[in-house]
């Protein structure tokens, strides 16, 4: 599949722009984790951006999101382990998560949530000024951005990475797309 592929796809099934954004948000990391561990960073950036394909499709029915997302990645092309880490990375199905990949998507998905709110709170409401001492900060506040899983970020530590350094990663990796993000 080609990136115009899964982005017209995306257009197909998804209205809302927020949750576009989020997919954009999650691709970005997911390459910049792939090229951290030395993965593909093609693989991985597909199985980000494709992840949530299926949210407005699925009406948010836990029972059935990702389901139809990894039918439909599987459609454009993914492999396998692409659809395999797009139903684990929606623990209702009880799915283990087993490759680096199904780990890697798991812990990429909410940091975009704690990174995007911690723009949304500075004055200007951008990434570029945003430090990643002030994300790891937020990351200790529970009541800010509260729905986002701490423990889910955590996980990196499954993929050998520390916090802080997952942090850094992540925010870099989605500076460098902010005016697709709208930060
Ligand atoms: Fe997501």
């Amino acid at each position: 599949m080609t990136r115009e592929e899964a982005l017209d796809s995306i257009k197909a099934n998804v209205e809302n722009q927020n949750l576009v954004k989020h997919m954009l948000a999650t691709e970005a990391i997911m390459r910049a984790l792939a090229r951290r561990l030395g993965e593909d960073e093609e693989e991985w950036g597909f199985t980000g951006l494709l992840h949530d394909i299926d949210v407005e499709l699925t009406e948010e029915d836990m029972n059935t999101h990702s389901k139809l997302g990894a039918d439909l990645a599987r459609e454009l092309g993914a492999s396998e382990t692409m659809a395999h880490a797009i139903l684990a990375h929606n623990e209702a199905h009880g799915i283990p998560r087993e490759t680096k990949l199904d780990k890697g998507l798991f812990c990429a998905d909410p940091l975009t949530g704690l990174i995007t709110a911690g723009a949304l709170v500075r004055p200007d409401k951008k990434l570029a000024g945003l430090e990643a001492k002030s994300v790891k900060k937020r990351f200790k506040e529970k009541s800010f951005a509260a729905g986002v899983d701490r423990q889910q970020i955590a996980q990196c530590s499954e993929l050998g990475l520390e916090l802080d350094e997952f942090i850094e990663l992540g925010l870099e990796a989605m500076k460098k797309i902010a005016p697709s993000l709208g930060l």
